[in-house]
C-alpha cells in the first residue's frame, strides 16, 4: 500500500513539503536529513474492519439498532468481532483503541436473549466497561464479542452515547 501511495505525486509531494517545512530555515538542509524522516501512509477506508466474507451457507446474522432505532441487519462471517463488523459497515461505532480493549468506545447492548451464549467478559473488559456511559446489565465491548454459530441472530443496541472526544455526541 505505501508503494502505492507513494507513486501518487499528490501525496508524495505534500509529504516533501511538510519534511521541509519540519526543518528550521536557519540549519543547512542536506539530503540525509530528509529521507530519514518518516513518510505518511494510509489505507482506504474500505479496507478498514478486516471483516472476513461468509462461506457460503456458512453466513451469521447479526442486527445492529442504532441510536435512532433503526435496526441494520448483515450476513458475517464466524470470527468476526462487532467492532469490526460495525467499522466495515460505517456504523456509528469508533473504537478509539483499535480493539485492544483499553477504551469503551465500541459499548454495545446486547439483547438479553443473547447475552449468555457470550463468552463472559475478563477482568480487562470489565474495567472498561465500568467506564461506558449508560452500562446496562448486558453491556458488552463489541471488539470483545466474536460472532460464532451460537450467536447467529444475535441483536445488539448501539448506547445512545460514547465516552469519546466526537463533538456530535453532545449536540
Ligand atoms: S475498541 Fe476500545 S475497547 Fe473496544
Amino acid at each position: 500500500m505505501f508503494r502505492l501511495l507513494s507513486r501518487n505525486r499528490g501525496i508524495t509531494s505534500i509529504t516533501q513539503q511538510f519534511a521541509r517545512s519540519a526543518i528550521p530555515k536557519s540549519q543547512t538542509v542536506n539530503s540525509t536529513a530528509l529521507t530519514t524522516l518518516r513518510m505518511f501512509s494510509g489505507t482506504a477506508a474500505n479496507l478498514h474492519g478486516h471483516v472476513h466474507k461468509p462461506k457460503p451457507g456458512e453466513e451469521l446474522k447479526v442486527t445492529f439498532i442504532s441510536k435512532d432505532g433503526l435496526l441494520k441487519t448483515f450476513e458475517v462471517a464466524a470470527g468476526d468481532n462487532l467492532l469490526d463488523i460495525a467499522q466495515a459497515n460505517n456504523l456509528d461505532m469508533e473504537g478509539a483503541c483499535g480493539g485492544s480493549c483499553a477504551c469503551s468506545t465500541c459499548h454495545v447492548i446486547v439483547d438479553p436473549e443473547y447475552y449468555d451464549e457470550i463468552p463472559e467478559p475478563d477482568d480487562d473488559e470489565n474495567d472498561m466497561l465500568d467506564l461506558a456511559f449508560g452500562l446496562t446489565e448486558t453491556s458488552r465491548l463489541g471488539c470483545q464479542v466474536i460472532m460464532t454459530k451460537e450467536l447467529d441472530g444475535l441483536r445488539v443496541a448501539l448506547p445512545a452515547m460514547t465516552r469519546n472526544l466526537q463533538s456530535k455526541d453532545f449536540s
